[in-house]
């Protein structure tokens, strides 16, 4: 009888454990999130709250779901509807006619031979856009020794941007700069068909305004470099104009730049592509220097840099 009883109360523990661990795994489950057998759409994991511990089962809201969209099935084809896919490095800048501050323009043809900031910013009548702005035009001498030409967009009208410069020039002043005149030309682009030809308007940060490209645009018409930036941030100028020294630095010298390269310091030479090729790098006496056979830098002197890149 006493065993009978000894089994029984063990019968009723073991399944208050099950039951406790069955529990447990079902909301790590639910915790870490889980897809869907059936529809695909993310059952996403839940934050547990700061201070929650062991076993107890957390206090957290419902289950977080993300509809998993056409235009969220990680193909890069699926671009949604009305947007084109965005240009990449190593493509042909896509062409357009555009309506500007400066008269109608033909991108990129008219621009051959130089090279081009293609940006696009939220705005007419914005701070941290006329920040930007004042920025881009007394850096235009600069640009211009870069052979580098200037073009902003942004989804607004024609009218409205030449007040918007007229109220630059005339009431504000950055850092030092007033009565700053705008003389790059700024698209009017309120059909947004340029801005979403470039992938300038990314849904999720706004439907309505461009967020912050920069496309840097060779004089072949070529897309060399792509930086994006949201809505509230501005733009660090000291590296747009480090990332057009740096491309015209590899393009001249057949030379790679390490991590925050500037004219002056030392380059990087692209690795060998053969065996014998290493061998003889890591033996010859060079003004290469090497660490290993892949990681092999040389001195350019910044003077040759610039008196190479800038213009005359
Ligand atoms: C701005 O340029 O100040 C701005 C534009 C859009 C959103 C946030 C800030």
């Amino acid at each position: 009888m006493k065993q009978i009883k000894y089994i029984t109360a063990g019968l009723i523990m073991f399944s208050f454990v099950l039951a406790a661990c069955g529990h447990h795994r079902d909301d790590d489950d639910r915790r870490d999130g889980k897809r869907d057998q059936h529809d695909g759409n993310w059952r996403g994991r839940r934050d547990i709250p700061a201070g929650s511990v062991g076993t107890q089962t957390p206090a957290i809201p419902s289950v977080v779901e993300v509809k998993v969209t056409e235009s969220h099935k990680g193909d890069p084809a699926n671009v949604p509807a009305g947007y084109s896919p965005m240009p990449r490095i190593g493509e042909m800048a896509p062409s357009f006619k555009a309506v500007t501050t400066q008269g109608e323009i033909q991108f990129p043809e008219q621009f051959a031979g130089s090279w081009v900031i293609f940006f696009s910013h939220p705005a007419d009548f914005t701070p941290v856009c006329t920040s930007e702005f004042i920025t881009f035009a007394s850096l235009m001498g600069e640009f211009d020794k870069l052979n580098t030409k200037l073009v902003g967009l942004s989804v607004d009208g024609l009218y409205s941007h030449i007040a918007w410069l007229r109220t630059i020039k005339e009431k504000i002043e950055y850092r030092g700069h007033k009565n700053v005149e705008v003389t790059f030309p700024l698209i009017e682009d309120i059909s947004m068909e340029v801005a979403k030809k470039y992938g300038m308007i990314q849904p999720g940060e706004s439907k309505t305004k461009a967020v912050r490209a920069v496309f840097v645009i060779d004089p072949k018409g070529m897309v060399r470099a792509i930086i994006y930036y949201p809505l509230s941030l501005g733009r660090n100028f000291d590296e747009l104009v480090r990332v057009i020294q740096a491309l015209q630095t590899a393009d001249a010298f057949s030379v790679a730049t390490p991590a925050d390269w500037r004219p002056g310091d030392d380059v990087i030479v692209p690795p060998p592509g053969s065996c014998g090729t290493a061998k003889e790098r890591m033996e010859a006496q060079t003004d290469i220097t090497c660490k290993d056979w892949f990681f092999c830098t040389k001195k350019i002197d910044k003077e040759k840099v610039l008196s190479t890149i800038l213009k005359k």
